[in-house]
């Protein structure tokens, strides 16, 4: 295994510690959120089930035996485990690499407690190096497109990705995200826009970082 994978294994298994018995769990979506969901397997007598964030991760889950329950009949989701393409020292994120950004919001938004999984290298002063993910629904591809230009960035379609919401996806270059929770905002003001992938507004409550060596909380 190499070291980025053990640093993503280690901050997975250390989410294990934030999941109550009894309870239903929020399961993002991602290389790291699998192996979450991997440790997840070892509890599943003790916890109720899941929630999932893509159709991916509710293979995995379904894959251990693990039930998945829609999120409109669980209630209350005590704690909410993802991975990040990017996150800084307020907690906030970019996500959406793996296309679930949506989803993963929703969960995120339901939850009481945001865990963030990540290695180190996912750490950063400002985000925005990695492209920021934006669902749009499709038949407002160009418009979006042109809107976003405005507000300083550079769309590329996703070409040959569709969501698990039947929508497309832009990544968006080079914005500077010095204000992430108003930016965020904005977007989503954009019609056609379902979702972008700053998670800031509502960024994580706790992160666990590893380097392949230790594990780092922050709070
Ligand atoms: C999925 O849409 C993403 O938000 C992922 O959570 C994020 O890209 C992190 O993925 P990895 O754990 O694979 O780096």
């Amino acid at each position: 295994m190499s070291t980025q994978d053990n640093a993503k294994r280690l901050a997975a298994e250390a989410a294990i510690a934030y999941v109550k018995p009894g309870t239903i769990v929020g399961v993002g979506t991602g290389s790291t959120v699998n192996y979450f969901i991997d440790a997840l397997a070892a509890l599943k007598q003790d916890i109720e089930g899941a929630v999932s964030s893509s159709e991916a991760s509710t293979a995995r889950l379904k894959s251990h035996g693990i039930p998945v329950y829609d999120l409109n009949g669980a209630g209350d989701i005590d704690v909410y485990v993802d991975g990040a393409d990017e996150i800084n020292r307020h907690l906030q994120m970019i996500k959406g690499g793996g296309g679930a950004l949506t989803r993963e919001k929703i969960v995120a938004a339901v939850a009481k407690t945001f865990v963030c999984i990540a290695d180190t290298s996912k750490e950063v002063d400002m985000l925005g190096t990695f492209p920021l993910p934006v669902e749009v629904i499709p038949m407002a591809r160009s418009y979006v497109a042109r809107e976003i230009v405005k507000l300083g960035g550079d769309p590329v379609y996703r070409e040959g990705v569709t969501t698990d919401n039947g929508n497309i996806i832009l990544d968006v270059y080079n914005l500077h995200i010095d204000e992430p929770i108003a930016l965020e905002g904005k977007l989503n003001q954009i019609t056609g826009v379902v979702t972008n992938g700053l998670f800031a507004a509502r960024g994580a409550d706790v992160a666990l970082l590893s380097d392949g060596q230790q594990v780092i909380t922050r709070t």
